[in-house]
């Protein structure tokens, strides 16, 4: 018999919420934008290149993507594991993260790395990725250098989350740049 699990939402207490009220599902996408982000990925199948995570968290929506990645795609997720709603410090946080994603990493389905996202944009030098996810800061002006690295670096898919009235810079930027060609919740495609 299965034993009886209390329903996630009873966890749920919000991005103010401290350990007592951990869950992994605190800030990442929600449930039913997995399977929008994973036609994503798939149809991304279709470009060489990276799929590129900026804003990991615990990785949680990296494992949703990595389950429908092709084996040959690699994903890159970077973090500089500056927030998060556990008030874990950076160092707990980055371990946390690494455990969840040893096996992925392990295989090289999965690089984290630990860089702030602005740096790693003016480093990197690899191919045009398939897909880019955006999903760290949520303001106006971060918003907008990351789309206009992914627009730059000539990413073939670009994705991110929250467009939503919490964060109206996400909605602004994401409108300035042509709108979002789909929407599924809170997850956006130009
Ligand atoms: C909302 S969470 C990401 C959730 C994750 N994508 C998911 O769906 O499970 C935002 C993450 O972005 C990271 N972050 C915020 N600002 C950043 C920056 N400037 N550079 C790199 N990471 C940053 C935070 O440390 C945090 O882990």
């Amino acid at each position: 018999m299965e034993a009886a699990t209390e329903p996630v939402q009873a966890y749920l207490t919000g991005s103010g919420a401290g350990v007592a009220g951990f869950h992994p599902q605190q800030a990442t996408v929600e449930s039913e934008c997995i399977p929008f982000i994973q036609r994503l990925v798939r149809e991304s199948g279709a470009y060489s290149g990276p799929i590129i995570e900026i804003g990991t968290l615990l990785g949680v929506t990296t494992t949703h993507m990595a389950l429908a990645k092709t084996p040959q795609q690699k994903i890159i997720t970077v973090d500089f594991f500056c927030w998060n709603p556990w008030g874990l410090t950076p160092d707990a946080h980055e371990a946390l993260t690494t455990q969840v994603l040893y096996y992925l990493q392990q295989t090289g389905h999965v690089k984290c790395v630990r860089m702030d996202k602005n740096e790693f944009y003016r480093a990197y030098e690899g191919p045009a990725p398939a897909m880019v996810f955006l999903d760290a800061w949520h303001d106006y002006d971060e918003t907008k250098r990351d789309l206009q690295w992914a627009i730059g670096v000539g990413a073939k898919i670009i994705s991110g989350h929250d467009y939503c009235d919490e964060f109206p810079g996400v909605k602004q930027v994401v409108d300035e740049f042509g709108g979002p060609r789909q929407l599924a919740g809170t997850v956006w495609a130009l």
